[in-house]
């Protein structure tokens, strides 16, 4: 001890020698570096952010944390590139061109990182990526969420390879943490070429609408390779990933929408896959209550469609249900609520889409929401009203089968809690698939309307009595058979037909007792899903 105080000590009167004669104290020097990496690129920049409707890197991590929660680490490291001119004072930005620290919402830890745009339009340098990965490793450490806030033009031109390192630097880092710690994408800016594959890595990817893009390449490379007209917005806007590619969950209006918005959102999750599902102070006058709509709300005929969207909001915490992807495969509804203040994850058939008929779209988006609740500890309750797969070429040729399996998938191999209520129609593949007992359902319950058969009682008869007279009167036998819960709970199928108003109850008091649940899968590597 004594020793490493006196080197240090030698080192310090070494370094006021040298500073005396600069005419700057050491102090003053950290005061002015300081002052530096608080301003980023400068008033001049700052303003052209502001002028975009973006705030900077700084104001969003302020708006995202709890006040003065944030502690920020690495604000002297600068970038160590010295050709073009970059090696000059000018080009050099205290804390380069990203803020990384962490900080608490609503007191929970949690680890940031925000892009600045303002510094070489937030390109990631060797330093860049270096203090991400530093932010990213002890958020592995102490197990707490990552958050990306990305407003870049992607690898430092200047830098060449050591930016590609940098980057092949998080993406391992992505996925090392993948299932670990939960890891949230909000992208503010651009972001294109292999830089969208962090996002992309991620669990959650939200977007600001008109100031954020995602692209492999840029319109430009369209034109010439492909020799299409497309717009930055139409190529990789917020409404194209939202609503038609898949790639980002949700939209937001600006980037202060877009933060308060990634606050609510954080309150969901638990810090890692150590922790359980967080439980706050329940806002729901009584977790008991009955719902005396939903013992009216499915139609008396079976083709009418009704707004699953409905029963789940009547059901959770406060009508609080936070819809993931709520513009993309519409037919089927995902997201997170609150049952007794324990977060939940829902997974519903939504009759008013394609009669919530499962297709590629669908299967894929529940499947990834399913992954990660069973990976976070999050219960899932699933609502079944589903006639089955899509039929047709385009579903047959895009790989209905081989995406179908992975809802499938998802649902056998989770371990989490899982309570599935058939609400209506669950025929044919589709009833096994949507969370069904035979694959490992704690709870499964059918409304009175249930209807659990191999499909709908026209088809069945025009199959099954192809060609015979009185097909009117079989129909009927086959729905006094089927289209009723009695054959699925005869077998011990589902455990229980409820009175829809009583849902609510049963499914809390299912929660607390599952809340002990322990299953493991066998010792694997890992699984292979059908990718
Ligand atoms: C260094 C960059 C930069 C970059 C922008 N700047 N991108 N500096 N490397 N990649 C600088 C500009 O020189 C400018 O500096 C400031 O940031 C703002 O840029 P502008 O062009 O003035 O802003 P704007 O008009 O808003 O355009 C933003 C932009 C554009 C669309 C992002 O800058 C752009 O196209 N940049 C290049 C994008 C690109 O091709 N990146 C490489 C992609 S390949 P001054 O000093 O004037 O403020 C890639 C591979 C990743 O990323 C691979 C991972 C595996």
């Amino acid at each position: 001890g004594a020793v490493s105080a006196s080197v240090a000590q030698t080192n310090l009167h070494r370094d006021c020698r040298w500073y005396s004669v600069s005419h700057l104290s050491v102090r003053e020097r950290i005061e002015k570096k300081r002052k530096a990496a608080l301003v980023g690129g400068g008033q001049k920049r700052i303003d052209a952010q502001h002028k975009r409707g973006k705030l900077t890197a700084r104001e969003r991590v302020e708006l995202l944390l709890d006040p003065e929660s944030f502690v920020e680490s690495d604000m002297f490291v600068e970038h160590r590139c010295s050709d073009f001119g970059m090696e000059e004072d000018r080009n050099k930005f205290p804390g380069d061109s990203v803020v990384t620290g962490r900080g608490r919402i609503n007191g929970r830890l949690v680890y940031v990182f925000s892009q600045d745009f303002t510094v070489f339009g937030g390109s990631l340098s060797g330093a860049h990526a270096q203090k991400i990965c530093k932010i990213m490793d002890q958020a592995m450490t102490v197990g707490a969420p990552v958050i990306g806030l990305n407003d870049s033009g992607g690898a430092r031109i200047q830098e060449g390879v050591e930016s590609l390192a940098g980057y092949a630097d998080i993406f391992l880092r992505n996925v090392m943490a993948s299932g670990v710690v939960p890891q949230i994408s909000l992208i503010m800016g651009p972001c294109a070429g292999g830089a969208v594959y962090s996002p992309a890595l991620t669990d959650f990817t939200f977007m600001v609408k008109d100031t954020s893009y995602l692209f492999i390449t840029g319109p430009d490379v369209v034109k010439s390779v492909t020799n299409e007209d497309v717009t930055q917005e139409e190529l990789g806007g917020a409404k194209t990933h939202t609503t038609v590619s898949g790639v980002a969950h949700h939209a937001f209006e600006n980037d202060i929408e877009a933060l308060l918005n990634l606050r609510e959102f954080f309150n969901f999750l638990p810090l890692s896959n150590q922790d359980p599902a967080p439980i706050r102070e329940c806002h729901d006058p009584r977790y008991d209550r009955l719902v005396p709509s939903l013992d009216t709300i499915v139609p008396f005929e079976s083709t009418k469609a009704y707004d699953m969207l409905d029963i789940i909001q009547a059901i959770v915490d406060a009508k609080d249900f936070f819809e993931i992807m709520p513009n993309y495969a519409k037919n089927i509804v995902v997201g997170f609520a609150r049952m007794n203040g324990r977060t939940v994850g829902i997974v519903g058939n939504q009759p008013k889409v394609a009669s919530g008929c499962l297709d590629i779209n669908s299967s894929v988006k529940g499947a990834r929401f399913v992954r990660f609740c069973d990976a976070f500890n999050i219960p899932i309750i699933t609502f079944v009203d589903v006639p089955g797969f899509l039929p047709g070429t385009a579903q047959e040729y895009g790989g209905i089968i081989r995406h179908g399996a992975k809802l499938l998938f998802a649902f056998a191999e989770a371990t989490v809690p899982k309570i599935t209520i058939i609400t209506r129609k669950a025929y044919g593949g589709a009833y096994d698939v949507m969370s069904s007992k035979h694959l490992r359902g704690d709870v499964n319950y059918a409304w009175p309307t249930a209807e659990v058969a191999v499909m709908g009682a026209k088809g069945a008869v025009q199959i099954i009595f192809r060609g015979k007279e009185n097909q009117a009167e079989a129909e009927a036998e086959y729905v006094d058979k089927f289209a009723n819960p009695f054959p699925a709970a005869v077998r011990g199928f589902v455990d229980d037909i409820i009175e829809p108003a009583t849902t609510r109850k049963k499914i809390c008091s299912d929660l607390e007792v599952l809340a002990s649940k322990k299953q493991v899968n066998p010792w694997k590597k890992h699984a292979n899903i059908p990718l």
